[in-house]
Parts: structure tokens; C-alpha cells; sequence
């Protein structure tokens, strides 16, 4: 085999029928290692313990762990991943498919039912916030690089499909800006997009598009209008948008959205969707202390069927998934059937309702189906969510598994109720959990180490792979008959996916578990620990 070797990476490639793993030192000699098929490809989680309850794996310029490649396997076999706080990230074992349930009594038998179907899935991911953007780009290249695949290569990465871009700034900049700050332009004549947007977001976006082997599906919001479009003149704050629905502010804004997507198309990048407003409540508080903008659910209902929706039709934007609340579950479901039901003008231009899940300890989820139940032909998409962020928590805690549960926890509550996507926060922060102009620092998936050039993927990061990698657009939620009611501590979830093949997300301490497909027959196995077990199987 002959091979010119990068100096400054790792990589794997196929030689042949077998695989071969070259590892390149810096003075370009290189070491040809053959292995075993199975584990060729997965290079190992380097962990590293800060004492917060877990361990983080390390990835750096030349290095980052990887899981095994998950390819087909005949009927009768199944692959599964599971990850464990004690040790295990993406762990893969093949099991295989037998007629009865090795358990005499037929006890803890998990059936899934294809026939009984709920929600199409859109997709997982983060956001590609100002703050995300210059901690990827503040890392060397090579590291950059390892990062974004490890959320959007199909071979180094969990594959994620949703792409949250903030419009103009948010907390998670490192100042406070609009793409038009010019008093009174109400033509936008003066509308640019901004140093963050040409230097970090849109070459991190289009790096990560480049990786991708799926579809990502961005979708854009605000979190203010230009001071000068507000009541309050100014970007934080209580203020809503000058004047009411059809005056010239109002319409100024809406083309605001149409310049956003505009700007961003001669980019080369397209957008899959909107949210009309980040969080519209905030913008009813007194001092909020980050950008904001207040809405009701009436006066965002008026501003979209006589400003926005019209104004994305005329510049053929009409087909861009517009989402309204992207707030608390909280408001729901009054919100959205104020804005959609009875025939309102504003139903036909809105698709779904976003929502986000900081209050979701305090709100059941069961108001999503309650909203789903109202609205069917209306999807629901969980928008931001991140740990960290209340005033009296640690903002980053470099490995703690407890925070990946209640990801995952949510994830599943969300899921269960119809919701059909879930997107993080930031997707990479610093070890402080910024750059956040307004001091609202948080916790991240992954946190990044410009000083070492490394970065660290939390057990967070595994918790979405767990979902991401294994559920792409399309696949579709199946019921799943278990021995208990599902809860919070052990739950199991099965989706039928467009390629055939069928998943299911599973967490808790199970003992034995027997999984049921009627049409190939059980998978047994004992989980003594705790932790989130992936299985596939290609009936
Ligand atoms: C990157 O990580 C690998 C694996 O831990 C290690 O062998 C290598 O020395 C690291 N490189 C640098 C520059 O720290
Ligand atoms: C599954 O079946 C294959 C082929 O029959 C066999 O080689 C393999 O050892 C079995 N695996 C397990 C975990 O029993
Ligand atoms: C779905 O399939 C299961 C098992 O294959 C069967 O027992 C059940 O009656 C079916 N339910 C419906 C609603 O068709
Ligand atoms: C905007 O509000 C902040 C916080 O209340 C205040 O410090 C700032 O001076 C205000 N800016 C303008 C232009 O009024
Ligand atoms: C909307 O339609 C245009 C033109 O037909 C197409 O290029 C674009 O991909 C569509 N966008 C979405 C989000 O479907
Ligand atoms: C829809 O109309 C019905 C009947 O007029 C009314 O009772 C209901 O409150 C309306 N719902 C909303 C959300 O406006
Ligand atoms: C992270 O960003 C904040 C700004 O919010 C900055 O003050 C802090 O120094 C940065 N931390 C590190 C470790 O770079
Ligand atoms: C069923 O099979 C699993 C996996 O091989 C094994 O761990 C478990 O002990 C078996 N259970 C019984 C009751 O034999």
C-alpha cells in the first residue's frame, strides 16, 4: 500500500477487503497497522475525569474518538450502542434475533408495534450561534475540523440534521448589533449582514454542509428588531415592534426576514425554516437584560398574516417552514390556538410551533399533545434547550452524566409527545461557558480549550448521538408495548425508519431485556447498569 500521510491527522481508510489504519507522525513516517475488521474504524474515547460526576473524551488536532461504523447486518442480527457513565460511549455489540424470549415466563418483553404509528421525525442538532462559531474557529485547524465532524460527518460524527442560526445578534455574542443599526431606515437600504456572520457562521455552516452526508435543515430567528423599530429604542429590555400590524415598522421587519434569507441565499446557503421570535415573553419583562422583543400571541398572529407571511410569498419564500412561539411549553397550547385556530389569515403561512425547554420541569409535556390534539396539521419542534442556566448553577460541569440524563430525559418526554425534533443550544462553548456579552454563560455539548487546542465531547454529546445518528428525517415513532409504564427511569422507544430498518432508543437499568419484533423474533440481553442503548435492526 502506498499512501502520501498528512502529518498533522489521523485517518482511516479501506484497503482492499480489509481495513488499514495509518497513523502519520509529524515527520511524515508512517506505521501501517493492520487490525480487526470490527473494531478498525472506532478509535477509542481518551477520558478525562474533572471530578464532576463523569468523564469527558478529549479530542484534539490529530485525534477524537469515533464509534463503530454502523453497517447493515442481515435479517436475524442487530446492532447496539450503548453508552454508560462508568465507562462505555458508543460501545457496539451485534446481537442476534431468536424465535422465543430466552425468559420462560415471558417477563420484561418490550413489543414493538409497527402498525401503530405516531410522528414523522425532522431531525436533531444545535445552534450555530455567534459564540459557537468563534470557539470552533478559535481552535487550529485540524481540531476545527474534528470538531464540526463530530457532529456532521456520517463517518466521525452523530449526523446531525437541524441548524439553528440566530439573525443578527443574541447573548451568545460578544457584542450587542442588528444587520441595520441606522436610525429609520425603514427601507433597509442600509441592511448588511455582520463580520460574525461572513467570518464565523457561515464558513462553520458551510464546512458542516460540506461534511454532511444528510440534509441539514437550518432555520433562522431573531432576538430583536433594530433599536429603532422598538417602542423602547433599544435592543434589551421590555419593547415590542413600533406601531401594529400592517403600519411601515411593521413591514419593515418583515422584510428584514426576506433580506436575512436573501443575504444568506447569495451565500450559498438556504434555510429550511423560521421561527418568528425568539422567546416573545422575554420581551414583556422589565430589563431584560439581553436582546428581546415582545410579542403576544395576537399581535404575532396579526404581524404574520398581514407583514410576514405576505412578504415571504411576494420574494418566493413560501415554501420556508415558518414556526411560531419558540418560547416555554408554558404557553402552550392557548398560544398557538390563538394564533391557528378558527381560520385565522396567519394558519396558512405558519407550519409548526416551536418550543424550548426551560421550564419543562415545571410544565408536564403532556401540553404538546394537548397542542398536537388542537393542531394536527401543525408540527411541534423543541428549538433550544441547554444545562447551566439558571442564576444559582455551575455553568460549565466538564463531564457530569447527570446533565446528559435529563437531556435525554426531555428528548424522550418530547418525543412521546408528538414533538418531532430536538435542537441544543450552542454548539460549542469555553471552558467558561462563552463568549456571552451579557454575562448568561451556560453549559455545552461540547466545550472547547483554545490554550490546549482540544476540545471536550460531555456525556451530552453522546446522549444526542444516542438519537441523532440513529433517527435521520423521515424515520417515524412506533408504539412500543412494555412491561411498565414508561417513566422517567426506564423507558424504551422504537421508530421505522425510510430505509426499512428499525430503531429502538432505550434507558434505565433494565436487568434483562427482551426486545420483540413479531416479524424476526426477540433480542435478549441484560443491562445491569444505567445508561442509553441504541439498537438497529434491518427486518
Ligand atoms: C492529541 O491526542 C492524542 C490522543 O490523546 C495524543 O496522542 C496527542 O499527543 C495529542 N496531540 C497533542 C498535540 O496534544
Ligand atoms: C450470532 O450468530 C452468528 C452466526 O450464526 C454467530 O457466529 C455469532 O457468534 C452469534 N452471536 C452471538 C452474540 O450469539
Ligand atoms: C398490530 O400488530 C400486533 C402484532 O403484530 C397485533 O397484535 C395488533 O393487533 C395490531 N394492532 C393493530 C391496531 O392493528
Ligand atoms: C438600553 O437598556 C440598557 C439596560 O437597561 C441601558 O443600559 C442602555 O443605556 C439602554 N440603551 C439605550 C440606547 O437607551
Ligand atoms: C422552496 O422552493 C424552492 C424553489 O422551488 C426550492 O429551491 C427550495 O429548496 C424550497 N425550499 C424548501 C425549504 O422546501
Ligand atoms: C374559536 O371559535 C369558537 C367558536 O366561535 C370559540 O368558542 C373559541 O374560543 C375560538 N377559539 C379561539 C382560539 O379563538
Ligand atoms: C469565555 O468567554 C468569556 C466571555 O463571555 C470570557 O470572559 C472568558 O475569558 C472566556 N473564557 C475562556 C476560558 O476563554
Ligand atoms: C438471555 O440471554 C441473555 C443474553 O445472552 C443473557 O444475558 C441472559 O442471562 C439470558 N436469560 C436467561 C433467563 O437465560
Amino acid at each position: 500500500m502506498v499512501d502520501w500521510c498528512n502529518s498533522s491527522r489521523v485517518s482511516s481508510m479501506m484497503v482492499g477487503s480489509g481495513r488499514v489504519l495509518v497513523l502519520c507522525a509529524a515527520v511524515a513516517v508512517c506505521l501501517v497497522q493492520h487490525l480487526q475488521p470490527a473494531t478498525a474504524e472506532r478509535k477509542p474515547c481518551i477520558a478525562k475525569d474533572f471530578q464532576h460526576g463523569g468523564f469527558v473524551c478529549v479530542c484534539n488536532a490529530t485525534y477524537c474518538d469515533t464509534m463503530e461504523p454502523n453497517t447493515k447486518l442481515p435479517k436475524g442480527q442487530a446492532a447496539m450502542y450503548v453508552s454508560t457513565p462508568s465507562g462505555k460511549r458508543f460501545e457496539k455489540i451485534v446481537l442476534n434475533f431468536t424465535a422465543k424470549s430466552n425468559d420462560s415466563g415471558d417477563y420484561d418483553v418490550w413489543t414493538v408495534m409497527k402498525n401503530i404509528t405516531y410522528q414523522k421525525i425532522k431531525g436533531f442538532g444545535g445552534a450555530f450561534t455567534d459564540a459557537a462559531t468563534m470557539n470552533i474557529l478559535s481552535l487550529s485547524e485540524g481540531a476545527q475540523k474534528n470538531l464540526i465532524s463530530a457532529y456532521f460527518s456520517p463517518t466521525e460524527g452523530i449526523e446531525y440534521t437541524l441548524g439553528r442560526v440566530p439573525m443578527g445578534g443574541c447573548d451568545f455574542s460578544t457584542r450587542e448589533y442588528t444587520y441595520d443599526d441606522t436610525p429609520d431606515d425603514l427601507e433597509l437600504t442600509k441592511f448588511a449582514l455582520a463580520e460574525e456572520d461572513m467570518k464565523y457562521k457561515i464558513p462553520v455552516i458551510k464546512s458542516a454542509m460540506q461534511m454532511s452526508e444528510r440534509k441539514i435543515n437550518l432555520f433562522g430567528s431573531p432576538w430583536t428588531a433594530p433599536a429603532w423599530m422598538k417602542t423602547n429604542n433599544n435592543d434589551t429590555g421590555k419593547g415590542t415592534l413600533k406601531g401594529k400590524a400592517g403600519d411601515p415598522y411593521h413591514k419593515a421587519w418583515a422584510n428584514y426576514f426576506v433580506k436575512f434569507l436573501d443575504e444568506y441565499k447569495k451565500q450559498g446557503v438556504d434555510f429550511w425554516g423560521l421561527t418568528a421570535q425568539n422567546e416573545p415573553t422575554d420581551g414583556e419583562i422589565t430589563h431584560f437584560p439581553f436582546q428581546s422583543m415582545g410579542w403576544t400571541a395576537e399581535s404575532q398572529r396579526d404581524w404574520i398574516s398581514s407583514d410576514l407571511g405576505p412578504a415571504l410569498d411576494k420574494a418566493g419564500y413560501g415554501n420556508i417552514s415558518l414556526m411560531i412561539l419558540d418560547d416555554s411549553r408554558l404557553w402552550l397550547p392557548g398560544w398557538a390556538t390563538s394564533v391557528l385556530n378558527n381560520g385565522t389569515m396567519a394558519a396558512k403561512y405558519v407550519d409548526g410551533i416551536a418550543v424550548h425547554w426551560y421550564l419543562d420541569q415545571f410544565v408536564p409535556a403532556n401540553v404538546l399533545s394537548f397542542t398536537h390534539d388542537d393542531l394536527p396539521d401543525y408540527f411541534v419542534l423543541s428549538t433550544e434547550a441547554c444545562q447551566g442556566f439558571f442564576p444559582w448553577e455551575e455553568k460549565v460541569l466538564l463531564g457530569n452524566w447527570n446533565r446528559a440524563v435529563e437531556y435525554s430525559t426531555d428528548i424522550h418526554q418530547n418525543l412521546k409527545h408528538w414533538v418531532v425534533g430536538w435542537t441544543d443550544w450552542n454548539l460549542a462553548l469555553n471552558m467558561t461557558g462563552g463568549p456571552n456579552w451579557a454575562n448568561n454563560e451556560v453549559d455545552a455539548a461540547i466545550i472547547v480549550d483554545s490554550k490546549k487546542d482540544e476540545f471536550y465531547k460531555q456525556p451530552m454529546y453522546y446522549i444526542m448521538g444516542h438519537f441523532s445518528k440513529f433517527l435521520p428525517e423521515g424515520s417515524v415513532r412506533v408504539e412500543v408495548k412494555g412491561p411498565y409504564e414508561d417513566d422517567e427511569d426506564r423507558w424504551m422507544m422504537a421508530f421505522s425508519l425510510p430505509d426499512g430498518s428499525m430503531v429502538a432508543i432505550m434507558y434505565g437499568e433494565f436487568y434483562d431485556v427482551h426486545l420483540h419484533d413479531p416479524d424476526v423474533g426477540f433480542i435478549n440481553f441484560r443491562q445491569f447498569e444505567e445508561g442509553i442503548t441504541t439498537v438497529q435492526w434491518w427486518p
